[in-house]
């Protein structure tokens, strides 16, 4: 496994444990997506560049820094990655937000798109894409592509729950992309869903099951 950044942060672990568990409600379930990825960004940004600058106190002049260099953009995978633009948005407020409307065949397993519509100077930014789940890793790779065919040349992934097939399969098709998540789980099961995972990110946050 390449490029993979596992946030073993206490608060994200414990949140995540209660994520997991099926007795966690809808309400719960969208709270706890949306301050596990705030925490998550939290670390996302950690390195983004600074300049010093000179700013007028009260009582003298101090030399400070802000963030400089490449604007971020964010871009959730629908409809799953809809519940972490909120956490992300309270870190980043003048971050652009695009979307890329995916879904998984539930047949064939492979992503079928139905939306994209990304910030206009996309390829000015850095673009973090959302998504909770990383499994056969399909969906974020077919992402990825599109994202970079609109000219982006930086790309990173924040997920929460990754499968080592997800994590093998990005890293082979975009071994440039490096991927944020808060927990590698074990494997896949025969419906590649993860396990233990948390079963279906999108119904469990947005009540369709
Ligand atoms: C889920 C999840 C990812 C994808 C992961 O979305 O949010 O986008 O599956 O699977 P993969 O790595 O095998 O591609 P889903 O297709 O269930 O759509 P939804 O978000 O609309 O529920
Ligand atoms: N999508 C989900 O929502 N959950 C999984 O475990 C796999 C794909």
């Amino acid at each position: 496994m390449n490029n993979v950044f596992v946030f073993d942060h206490p608060l994200i672990q414990h949140k995540i444990s209660l994520l997991r568990d099926k007795n966690t409600n809808t309400k719960e379930f969208r709270e706890l997506v949306s301050e596990i990825s705030m925490l998550m960004g939290y670390e996302v940004t950690r390195n983004m560049p600074l300049k010093e600058v000179e700013i007028e106190t009260p009582i003298g002049i101090a030399k400070t820094k802000v963030i400089s260099g490449k604007k971020l953009g964010i871009v959730p995978i629908l409809r799953a990655g809809l519940g972490m633009v909120d956490g992300m948005i309270q870190l980043l407020p003048m971050a652009k937000v695009g979307h890329i409307g995916l879904y998984r065949d539930p047949e064939t397993l492979k992503p079928v798109e139905y939306y994209c519509k990304l910030p206009v100077d996309a390829a000015e930014r850095d673009i973090v894409i959302l998504d909770p789940m990383l499994a056969t890793g399909g969906s974020a790779s077919a992402a990825i592509q599109f994202i970079k065919d609109k000219g982006v040349s930086s790309v990173k992934l924040m997920c929460l729950i990754a499968a080592p097939e997800g994590i093998k399969r990005v890293n082979e098709s975009h071994p440039d992309v490096e991927i944020y998540c808060a927990c590698v789980d074990e494997k896949l099961n025969d419906h590649c869903y993860i396990v233990p995972g948390l079963g279906d990110a999108g119904d469990r946050l947005f009540g369709t099951k």
